[in-house]
């Protein structure tokens, strides 16, 4: 199982990207079986989660090619199979994105129930509803849901109890081919549903009002192909940004859309960094002397991202003071917490609150990655703890990171893989 050695110690300095966001990658490759023609995604990062979607694709009938870097081009020209077997989905929850487009393609779905994961029980309650309310019939049944709509998808009002991104984006998916208007009310608002909607428009649909609580869709016919550039990643890019800031360094750190990191930017500027657009696809960043200790709780966009609370907690052991970080989405998101603490952070777990100590010098340990940010988290403290920094298992690390090493080597972290 491949590891990461790192010795920490290094401030990071220069320009280093974030790629293209995964988090859009997947719903927008899920959307490519909404029509038969061929459909051209650029800026796709070559990450676990993307293969495993494309994997998906490939098992429902449709053709998967690799262009220059980042572009890929899917023609689902017939789905011989609609369903998404276990197997594939047990290794990715954002599997039940295919589900919405095969039913409205196809008319039928079997797509398996995805388990939980390492950060909570991850049900899609809200999609199933969302999909019966436009018509489709669904049983769960062997692990499987098995959902058909034989006379097509035809479009009502879909009501979210609570904010689900997929949830969202599997209904907008569904909804572009049901017959008549739907309205996503509570919807999210994050960028990637933008992004999605953006590219459904360009291939046909008919959307209004993506982006904030309520999208309205008038169902066409059919869809057809597209060229289509998804958004940079900003989750990576907000990754990095603590990165500089942990480390006491000096970075610019592009392929970031500034708007899309105003909570984590507020956050930083509060702890004392100095954070500027370098350019428009850009933010410099540079620490200004003792961080301070800066309470943080998690919220749908545009508040601050569950994504970035695992890295900005590595940030906090850090600071001078008492901070409170706060996770509102996820029950089970504080798995990176007790690694934090054997390299020396001082941390308290109370519900959804972690309570974080600091400053604490952390030292290198052996220490094993449970989840893709919890993971990101602890590169992060290896790079500011004396010594070297064993990390296990960084599979979790690769599902959202193309070659977060290589990059991070670029800018002066001493971190290499070993087998
Ligand atoms: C998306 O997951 C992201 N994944 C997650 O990123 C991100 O953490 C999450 O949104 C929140 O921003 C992708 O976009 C592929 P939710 P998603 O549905 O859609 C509950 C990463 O690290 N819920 O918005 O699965 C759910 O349990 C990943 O890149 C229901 O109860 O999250 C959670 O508590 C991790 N029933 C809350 O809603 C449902 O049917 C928000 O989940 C759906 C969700």
């Amino acid at each position: 199982m491949e590891k990461f050695l790192i010795r920490g110690g290094a401030p990071l300095e220069g320009e280093i990207a974030a790629g293209g966001a995964k988090n859009s990658a997947l719903p927008a490759l899920a959307a490519c079986l909404l029509t038969a023609e061929p459909v051209t995604l650029r800026r796709i990062p070559r990450v676990r989660d993307v293969r495993t979607m494309e994997r998906l694709l490939e098992h429902a009938g449709a053709a998967v090619e690799h262009g220059e870097a980042g572009v890929v081009r899917v023609r689902a020209e017939a789905l011989g199979t609609p369903e998404a077997p276990y197997d594939l989905v047990k290794t990715m929850r954002a599997s039940s994105l295919v589900l919405g487009p095969l039913l409205a393609r196809a008319g039928r779905a079997r797509v398996s129930l995805p388990g939980g994961c390492a950060i909570g029980a991850r049900p899609i309650n809200l999609h199933i509803q969302g999909l019966e309310q436009l018509g489709a019939r669904i049983e769960q049944t062997h692990g499987y849901i098995e959902a058909t709509a034989p006379d097509g998808l035809r479009g009502g009002p879909v009501h979210f109890d609570r904010i689900t991104v997929t949830g969202t984006e599997d209904l907008l998916m569904a909804a572009v081919l049901a017959r008549g208007e739907t309205v996503l009310d509570n919807a999210a608002r994050e960028p990637e549903v933008s992004d999605l909607a953006a590219l459904l428009i360009r291939m046909g649909a008919r959307i209004q009002g993506a982006g904030t609580s309520t999208i309205r869709i008038q169902g066409v016919e059919r869809l057809a192909g597209a060229d289509h550039t998804i958004i940079a990643d900003r989750i990576e890019a907000g990754t990095f940004l603590i990165a500089g800031a942990i480390t006491g360094g000096d970075l610019i750190v592009g392929g970031c859309q500034p708007e899309h990191l105003a909570a984590l930017a507020a956050g930083l500027r509060q702890a004392g960094c100095d954070i500027r657009e370098a350019a428009p696809d850009s933010l410099h960043v540079r620490r200004l002397g003792r961080l301070r200790a800066i309470d943080v709780t998690t919220a749908e966009y545009p508040g601050f991202a569950t994504d970035l609370q695992a890295q900005y907690m590595a940030l906090m052991t850090q600071a001078e003071g008492i901070s409170f970080v706060t996770e509102t989405i996820f029950e089970n998101r504080f798995m990176h917490a007790p690694e934090l603490m054997r390299m020396g952070a001082n941390i308290r777990i109370e519900g959804r609150q972690a309570i974080v100590a600091g400053p604490t010098a952390l030292s290198g340990a052996q220490v094993i990655a449970s989840d893709l940010r919890a993971s990101a988290s602890l590169v992060l403290a290896a790079l500011v703890a004396r010594g070297e920094t064993i990390v296990d298992r960084v599979y979790h690390i690769d599902r959202g990171y193309e070659r977060i090493e290589e990059k991070l080597s670029r800018v002066g972290a001493q971190i290499r893989r070993v087998d």
